[in-house]
């Protein structure tokens, strides 16, 4: 994160207050700032899906792999989306059930639309797409590999 922190002062409802100090507090936050932050960081997020950015998300699926050519299809998708899906993990939950993660990465639009597609496919039980951008927006066209960095 940037040391480059600015401090600024926000008028604000009592009760308001009040109402999101408990929230956050049920959430585990250790104080108002980092709680402020991450919400900022999700609307510009939120902005930069709609505006149709490139942007990096995880598709999780639970589904019944004996419903007729659900799995098929499923793959399918995955091969016209093509590098769009940068990698998948399958789980074999029970003699029924299957949970898949499929990391992507590309157009907003363009994920979100491939997503409510299979999300609306017989057979499979629960789902959800989640979507973000790295902070500092857009990454450049054809940088699409990930960068190497160092965990300190
Ligand atoms: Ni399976």
């Amino acid at each position: 994160m940037s040391s480059d922190l600015v401090r600024f002062g926000i008028a604000i409802e009592k009760d308001l207050l009040a109402a999101f100090d408990a929230h956050i507090a049920r959430k585990g936050y250790g104080n108002r700032s980092e709680a402020i932050r991450d919400r900022i960081r999700a609307t510009l997020i939120e902005e930069s899906v709609a505006k149709g950015a490139e942007v990096t998300g995880t598709l999780t699926l639970v589904y019944d792999h004996h419903v007729r050519d659900l799995t098929e299809k499923l793959t399918e998708m995955q091969h016209e989306l093509g590098e769009a899906v940068v990698s998948t993990l399958h789980v074999h939950l029970d003699h029924d059930h299957c949970l898949e993660v499929v990391v992507l990465r590309g157009d907003a639009a363009q994920l979100q639309s491939a997503s409510d597609r299979v999300l609306a496919m017989r057979g499979v039980v629960n789902g959800r797409l989640t979507l973000t951008t790295v902070p500092g927006g857009r990454p450049k066209h054809g940088a699409r590999k990930t960068s190497r960095h160092r965990h300190e």
